[in-house]
Formats: structure tokens, C-alpha cells, sequence
């Protein structure tokens, strides 16, 4: 799709090209420098050196040869040294902009350059009969980001949670069962006395190895489809997703599959003999299948042990192979901890090597840091910090809460819950995606839950304005919908500036696309914000001179709201209407 920013790019290559000065390959555009009063520039470096020419003859020779017809997007090109610079035809400019935002509405910064293209997210992927931990918080609320943001770019995306369902501590979760009956618990409470369970069990089997043949045993059987085991293997994979699904709502977060790593056994035995029959794998003396160095200093891995059993691994290149014949995707990404960068790359060594994945075909890791408390401590069950993800979310939802009731006592008791809860979630998950998701995160609350800088409620609450602005002046059945105005009008350096900002979130949401940065898209809607305040500070609305300007403001401010709307709920986060 092509917009304004866009164009307005194209326009210039155009210019340039026509002058038969530079060819389109030696064109590179860029943002000038922020000191420097231009909208876009063209450093003619690599195009003076091909034609032996000094850069800045080059340029104001451009410079010279370079005019924009009346309706053009651009105004000017000049040279300022090697630079050739470009401004705006601001009228221009500013009505395409707000033309955009009102032709497309919530669909401002979506594109169409994913059609025909699947795209497989292989997120949350939590373990059966344990509460949510703070590793799978983070690919769930990762993974749904990056899942809008490549749905909005036109892709087709299959969003699997690939449960931790198979395995061995399954029977020891079965054998701890079998031995001290089913917990007697509701949903999460259920799941923390299974966890428990389990914790106790493999502390005894440290001592008594009769309990650890006893789990070996039932995961065994487990593999074999034994019906008592099916039963409460079962049992388990339904508690797990009935106790967490509140938290999924509650995150917005939805999947097209569950399937999970058992789903893939069936697999095994095919992915076994494969590798083998390839010579990408042998067995050793003890009957292990062992994957040979695939790369230099790769390190061997199993796919099957020596008493038959299968490993993770196995499992995982039986679900790749599965996900390439079933979805034929572009592209699988994995968004899971940084702990398992080697997995990975195993994985995907092992499955290009074998020729299940085509040379095409993208496979990502997308990794992420550790979750820290306040005070700065890892988050673990260990050093008994661990917060669980119900309990974050009220936490964030009650903390929210004291905020909003202190900032807008006005707001009816639903009014003001409803905030509070978009407001302590929206904290939580922009607190998620605000930067790299490599970066490990603090959970710290008075920064999180602030109304200035840089965090959701801030975002929230340029939102709530910018509604609040609208209401102001058409009462109280204000819609959306962008009125028609005189863009002319709108020449303010601080209206202005908001132009542009907009103007940028479609190549935002590109380029976070490109880079599975979701930070990308945290800071234009940041960087809106802020714009907004500025503009909010310098420019009346309700109060401008006359109903001409006043309109045109009120369509930018409108269009403003439109657009973060649209940025927030990229990444998951809700907005309200009033705060
Ligand atoms: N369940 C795994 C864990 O908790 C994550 C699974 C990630 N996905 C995958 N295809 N291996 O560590």
C-alpha cells in the first residue's frame, strides 16, 4: 500500500531520476538530521563518485534542475553541501495525511505486502500442570504482538500455543498422582497444588530411586497410549488451559491451535529413521540416537534416549515438518526465552539439513530477557519471588486502580474499573514490549503505572484527551469519523510536527515487522503522545480563533486518536475513552 510518506519518498526518486544526474541505484533517502529544517535528503555521495564529481556540485546542480508541479507532495529541493534537501508542500501533505487516516480508520498503517504469505507463531507454549510462569508471560504477550502486527501487514498467521504437554515429568506429574490421589482444587488453585505435587515428588526421588523408575514407567506408558495414563494426562491438559484462559482474555491473546508437543508423537518414529537414513544421525552403542556436529562447534544432541524414549527435541522436528506440509508457511517463529537459543539452533540446523525447511523459508527465534522484581531480583520459584500471572494482572489491575480513582474521581465505579483494568494491563504489556525484547524487564511499578513518560497510561491517557477534545466540541455522540476541513489551515510548526509523526506509523509497523521489534511501534506511539501534548500546549482546539480552524485542529485531533488506537491495540493494549 502506498501512503503519503510513501508517495512523498517516490516523488522525490522521481525528481531525481528525471535530471538524468543519478540513476534510481544510486538513490538512498534518508531523514535528515533533527537539527536540519528539511522533511527528507538525498547524500550524493555514491552518485558524485560514480560521475567524478564533487558532492556538493552534484547537489546544487540537483538543486538547480529540480521543481514540483502545484499538486506534488514536495516543495522544494536545495542543496546544503553534499545534501540534497527536501521540504513538504505542507497543504499538500497535511490533507493527504488526514486523508489516509480518514479513508482507512482503524485500519490506518495496515498494508496488504503479506497477501498470499503464512506466517506460523509458535508462542505462550506453556507447560501442562504448572501455573503460568513468568518465561511464558512474556512469550504470550510477545508473540500476540507480533501476531497482530504481521496479521495488519496482510500476512495469514497461524498462532499455535505448542503446549508442553509430553515429556517425562508427565509421569512423574502421573506417579505423584497415582500415589497421593488428584488435588481436590478449582482451576488455578488445582494447578498450584498439582505444581506442588510434582516439586515434592522429584525432592523424594532424589532419595528414592524407586520413584524415579516408577515416573519412568509412567511416562512410558504415557507414550504408549496406556488409558489410565490418557486419563489423567488428559485431566491435566484440560485444568491447564480452563485455569488459564481468563489470564488470555484478560491479555487479548488467541490462538488458531493448541496442538502441543504431544500431538507431534506419531512423528517421532518418521523424524528417527529420517535422520538416520540421511547419516545426519547414528546410533550409538547404547541404542541413543545421536545427532551428529552439524555446524562447527555445535553441540550432539538426542533424538531418542536408550530406552526408547523421545526427547523435546524429536518433538519439535516433528512438529516442523508437520507445520511445512500443513501451513506451506514463509516463515515459523519461535518466541521463547533466550535459555533456549541453542534448542533452536539445533533445530533449525537439523531440519534445513534434513530438507524439511527450504532454503526460503525463515525460521526466527525471537528471544527474550528475564523478568525482575522491584528490588531487582530474578523472579523464581526458588527464591520464592515468583509471581505468577493472575496475580500480576490483579495486582496491576488493584495498583491501577488507586491511580485512577486519584486522577478521575468523576468516573462512575464501572467506569473507573474498566480503566483500571486497561490501564494495569495495558502497563504490564507495554512494560513487555517497550524495548527490545532481548533486554530483561523490572518490574517496577511507580514507572510502569506513571502518567508521565515513557509507559502506557501516559499513551492511555493522550488518548483519553484527544476523545475528550472531540466530546468537547460535538458532545457527547462524537464518533471517529475525521470531519472534513480546510488542511490549509493546519501551518502551525507544532501541527506540523503531528502531521508527520502520523504520517509515520505505517512504515512503523514495517519496519517492526521486519525486526520483530514490537519497540518499534511502543515508540511511535510514544513519540505521538508527546507530539500530541505539544500540539495540545501550543495550538487551542475548542478555543481556536475562528470554526475553520477550530474544525481543522479537531480533524487532527481525531485522526490523532484514531492512529493510537490503532498502535496500542497492535500491541494488545486497550484504550478508553474517558480517564
Ligand atoms: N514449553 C516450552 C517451555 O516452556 C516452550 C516451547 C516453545 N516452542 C517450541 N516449539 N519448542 O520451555
Amino acid at each position: 500500500m502506498e501512503y503519503t510518506q510513501d508517495r512523498l519518498m517516490r516523488q522525490a526518486r522521481e525528481a531525481i531520476v528525471a535530471t538524468n544526474l543519478a540513476s534510481d541505484a544510486q538513490i538512498e533517502l534518508v531523514a535528515p538530521k533533527p537539527n536540519i529544517p528539511a522533511d527528507l535528503a538525498f547524500p550524493t555521495f555514491k552518485a558524485a563518485r560514480d560521475r567524478q564529481m564533487p558532492p556538493p556540485q552534484l547537489a546544487s546542480e540537483l538543486a538547480s534542475q529540480i521543481s514540483f508541479g502545484a499538486d506534488s507532495l514536495l516543495a522544494t529541493a536545495s542543496a546544503a553541501g553534499p545534501f540534497l534537501n527536501f521540504s513538504i508542500n505542507a497543504p499538500n501533505y497535511v490533507a493527504s495525511v488526514l486523508a489516509d487516516i480518514a479513508r482507512l480508520g482503524n485500519r490506518y498503517g495496515s498494508d496488504d505486502l503479506g497477501a498470499n504469505q503464512r506466517i506460523v507463531i509458535d508462542y505462550s507454549s506453556v507447560n501442562i500442570a504448572k501455573l503460568m510462569h513468568v518465561g511464558h508471560i512474556r512469550s504470550t504477550i510477545i508473540g500476540q504482538a507480533l501476531y497482530n502486527i504481521f496479521k495488519f501487514l496482510g500476512y495469514t498467521v497461524i498462532g499455535d500455543n505448542h503446549l508442553g504437554d509430553y515429556g517425562k515429568q508427565f509421569g512423574m506429574n502421573i506417579a505423584a498422582i497415582v500415589k497421593w490421589g488428584k488435588p481436590t482444587g478449582q482451576d488455578e488453585e488445582a494447578l498450584a497444588q498439582l505444581d506442588k505435587l510434582y516439586a515434592q515428588y522429584s525432592r523424594e526421588a532424589k532419595e528414592d530411586e524407586s520413584l524415579h523408575d516408577a515416573a519412568r514407567m509412567w511416562s512410558l506408558k504415557l507414550e504408549q497410549g496406556d488409558p489410565t495414563a490418557t486419563e489423567l494426562w488428559q485431566w491435566m491438559v484440560d485444568l491447564t488451559l480452563t485455569a488459564i484462559q481468563e489470564n488470555y482474555d484478560r491479555l487479548g491473546v488467541k490462538f488458531d491451535h493448541a496442538y502441543g508437543e504431544s500431538f507431534y508423537a506419531p512423528l517421532n518414529a518418521g523424524v528417527i529413521a529420517e535422520a538416520l537414513a540421511s547419516g545426519l544421525a547414528h546410533r550409538d552403542e547404547g541404542g541413543a540416537v545421536v545427532v551428529n556436529e552439524l555446524e562447527q562447534n555445535m553441540p550432539t544432541f538426542l533424538l531418542q534416549r536408550s530406552d526408547t524414549g523421545t526427547l523435546y527435541h524429536t518433538r519439535d522436528m516433528g512438529c516442523i515438518k508437520y507445520r511445512m506440509e500443513t501451513f506451506t508457511p514463509s516463515q515459523i517463529i519461535y518466541v521463547v526465552g533466550s535459555p533456549q537459543e541453542l534448542h533452536f539452533r539445533q533445530l533449525f540446523a537439523l531440519s534445513r539439513a534434513i530438507g524439511y525447511v527450504p532454503e526460503g523459508v525463515e525460521l526466527s527465534h525471537v528471544k527474550f530477557g528475564t523478568i525482575f522484581d522491584q528490588h531487582g531480583k530474578p523472579l523464581s520459584t526458588r527464591a520464592g519471588n515468583m509471581i505468577y500471572l493472575t496475580d500480576l494482572l490483579n495486582d496491576a489491575r488493584d495498583r491501577a486502580r488507586l491511580v485512577v480513582d486519584a486522577s478521575s474521581p468523576d468516573l462512575s465505579e464501572a467506569e473507573r474499573a474498566d480503566v483500571a483494568e486497561k490501564v494495569g494491563i495495558g502497563a504490564v504489556m507495554y512494560n513487555d514490549l517497550y524495548q527490545d525484547s532481548r533486554r530483561n524487564i523490572t518490574l517496577e511499578w511507580d514507572r510502569m503505572l506513571a502518567i508521565e513518560g515513557n509507559s502506557a497510561p501516559y499513551i492511555q491517557y493522550m488518548y483519553a484527551r484527544c476523545r475528550s477534545i472531540a466530546r468537547r466540541i460535538l458532545g457527547d455522540q462524537t464518533s471517529a469519523t475525521i470531519p472534513a476541513c480546510d488542511a490549509t489551515l493546519l501551518n502551525h510548526p507544532s501541527e506540523l510536527d503531528l502531521v508527520r509523526q502520523l504520517a509515520k506509523m505505517p512504515s512503523s509497523v514495517r519496519d517492526a515487522a521486519d525486526r520483530y521489534a514490537t519497540f518499534v511501534i511502543a515508540e511511535w506511539c510514544y513519540d505521538t503522545a508527546r507530539t500530541f501534548a505539544g500540539f495540545y500546549r501550543d495550538c487551542p482546539v475548542a478555543k481556536a480563533e475562528d470554526e475553520a480552524l477550530r474544525t481543522a485542529r479537531l480533524a487532527l485531533t481525531v485522526a490523532t486518536a484514531q492512529a493510537l488506537k490503532n498502535g496500542l491495540g497492535l500491541l494488545g493494549i486497550g484504550v478508553a475513552e474517558r480517564m
